[in-house]
């Protein structure tokens, strides 16, 4: 499974990626404000410390304002992937790049035939909001489940299951289960991935009893150096 991080916070970015465990990195505009900088200079950053895709989402909503914006997102590197919402122009507009090379993932999904109709457009990523079809009492994994499951149904359908809206690693081990292509995960849940408690616990005890060995472990000291 792919992991790809939800912000547009580039200090985050740099410093999850030297963890060597980032595949990409997903932004929309309520990020991009939250980020408080100009959105063209966040993308162009971040897609100098990441080389997976990096998703850019435009803000217009007809077509042909879509595949302006798109030209100008395209420019700033070939990883940035155009993120269009999941409206009959955005995926007017997704199966025109996508038939052009560009990378589109389409967002704002909360249905399994959205997900279709995104996959027929071309989509290279398809974003079901997990975590909004839970708090309005849905169960979102079960969307993930029908899409892949629809997804594998036709070899001619290409489209990664992009699971979004994430809000804590029990979302990502259902949707890993499940078998989607990729999790976008906010930093702070991509970084409690790490923990347990008994890992804390048992590397406490196996240092304290290191430290009573009074070994280091360093190259032996030859008779050259003695
Ligand atoms: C996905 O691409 C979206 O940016 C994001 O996952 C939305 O998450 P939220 O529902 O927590 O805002």
């Amino acid at each position: 499974m792919k992991f790809f991080v939800d912000t547009a916070d580039t200090k985050e970015i740099r410093s999850l990626a030297e963890t060597g465990l980032l595949d990409g990195v997903t932004t929309n505009p309520t990020l991009m404000a939250k980020s408080g900088r100009n959105m063209l200079e966040v993308i162009a950053e971040i897609c100098d410390v990441v080389a997976g895709p990096v998703s850019a989402e435009v803000a217009a909503t007809d077509y042909e304002s879509i595949m302006r914006e798109a030209k100008v997102l395209r420019r700033i590197a070939k990883n940035v992937t155009i993120k269009v919402p999941l409206t009959p122009d955005g995926l007017r507009a997704c199966k025109a790049l996508s038939s052009d090379g560009a990378m589109v993932n389409v967002t704002l999904c909360f249905s399994a035939a959205q997900a279709l109709l995104a996959a027929k457009a071309g989509a290279t990523f398809i974003s079901p909001f997990v975590g909004r079809l839970d708090d309005i009492g849905h169960v979102g994994m079960e969307l993930i489940a029908d899409i892949v499951q629809i997804y594998k149904n036709y070899d001619t359908l290409k489209t990664e299951v992009l699971v979004a809206s994430v809000r804590s690693p029990l979302h990502v081990i259902d949707a890993a289960k499940i078998g989607a292509h990729v999790a976008t995960l906010p930093p702070a849940v991509l970084r409690s991935l790490y923990q347990h408690p008994l890992t804390e616990k048992g590397l406490a005890t196996f240092l304290a009893d290191w430290a009573k060995t009074g070994q280091h472990i360093e190259e032996p000291k030859t008779a050259a150096h003695a």
